[in-house]
């Protein structure tokens, strides 16, 4: 059996590890600290690491794995924007899982929609208190008004199409417009100007790094709602906060925060939470913070695990690594790796 370890685990993610490790013959070690330079050492005498979207993989935590004899980080995700793929090209190969439920992701961005439009969460405190009276709760027709999707990749096409089931008018920008299909692309000026809702779903990069910010939310319609299921980065939070405090955003549902790194997954329910923007937006009526967990579904988390141990097993058995990913991949797509099997 080879041995791998696991970290930032969680109870949810064991279920489905050890439902196939036995399989693929895999003995998995699973820690509970996230992957970082200070626990990269945990490491020694593993042939391979599980890591998640909040590990630190920096240059020095890969430095630390590689010297500890880790020939491979199995993302256990499809974002990888939490990896110096500089570092960690021609040392430790790098895959993750491309795609495992969209629908998981899209049908959350509705949820949080949904609640945030029609008030659940109030409706819902409310009602629990015997507080039957609808003051504050009014909400709008989804069905005629403007969506603006930001990305059009497998979670956005899917999000599209549950939009369309809804009524709203579609509009989305993509820089690589999907083909063969029928989607009003516009820019993203155009999008801000037009959308009565947005909602997210490209990675994040340099490039869309703040691409929600105090600019181009000003230029949006007054009462505009954001959905971000993305990456908390690609929303600037301060400006976001202050934008809820004028009135000009009506709502905002964020599964992902910027700085989440420190809170998400984690209970914080006895501590007191040292970020003023993230306490800003919570206690905001109009705002759903959810913890990173739009893609939370039994389906999802089945495919997460069945994928990173065939990702794992096509490793060492020198086979063609489909999901590799490095710098050349991303930036160039000039990565011969067809050629190779893998990218170094
Ligand atoms: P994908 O790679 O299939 O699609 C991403 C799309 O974004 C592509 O069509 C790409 O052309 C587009 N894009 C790239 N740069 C852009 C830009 N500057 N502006 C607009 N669009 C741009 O990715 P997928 O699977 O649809 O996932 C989207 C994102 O969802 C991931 O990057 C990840 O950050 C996030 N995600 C969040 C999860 C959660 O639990 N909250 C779970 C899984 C993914």
């Amino acid at each position: 059996m080879r041995k791998i370890c696991f970290y930032d685990t969680k109870p949810y993610d064991k279920i489905y590890f050890d439902l196939y490790k036995e399989k693929y013959g895999f003995e998995i070690d699973y820690f509970e600290p996230k992957l970082n330079s200070d626990t990269a050492v945990m490491a020694k005498g593993y042939e391979a690491v599980v890591a998640f979207v909040n590990d630190t993989i920096d240059a020095k935590t890969i430095d630390i794995l590689y010297n500890n004899g880790i020939g491979m980080i199995a993302m256990r995700c499809a974002g990888y924007n939490n990896i110096d793929f500089k570092a960690a090209f021609d040392k430790i190969h790098v895959v993750r899982v491309p795609a495992y439920s969209p629908y998981a992701v899209a049908e959350h961005a509705i949820a949080l929609l949904l609640t945030l439009n029609r008030k659940i969460h109030r409706a819902y405190n409310r009602t629990r208190e015997h507080n039957f009276s609808l003051n504050g709760l009014m909400g709008f027709d989804l069905h005629g008004k403007t969506m603006g999707v930001v990305g059009t990749g497998k979670i956005g096409r899917i999000f599209v199409g549950i939009c369309k089931g809804f009524g709203l008018n579609v509009i989305a920008y993509d820089p690589y417009p999907a083909g063969n299909s029928d989607i009003r692309y516009v820019s993203f000026l155009e999008l801000c100007k037009e959308s009565d809702i947005i909602s997210l779903h490209c990675p994040l990069s340099k490039e869309t790094h703040h691409l929600i910010n105090q600019d181009n939310l000003e230029v949006m319609k007054k009462g505009v709602i954001l959905i971000n299921t993305s990456r908390g980065a690609l929303i600037d939070s301060e400006a976001l906060l202050n934008a809820i405090k004028e009135e000009k955003v009506g709502g905002a549902g964020l599964d992902v925060y910027e700085e989440e790194t420190e809170f998400f997954y984690e209970d914080k329910s006895y501590s007191i939470i040292q970020d003023d923007i993230l306490s800003g937006l919570i206690s905001m009526p109009n705002v759903i913070v959810t913890s990173h967990q739009a893609f939370l579904t039994k389906e999802a988390l089945n495919n997460i695990a069945e994928i990173t141990l065939q990702n794992l097993t096509d490793y060492f058995d020198d086979k063609f690594l489909e999901n590799e990913i490095c710098y050349q991949c991303i930036k160039f797509n000039s990565c011969d790796r067809n050629e190779r099997k893998r990218c170094f």
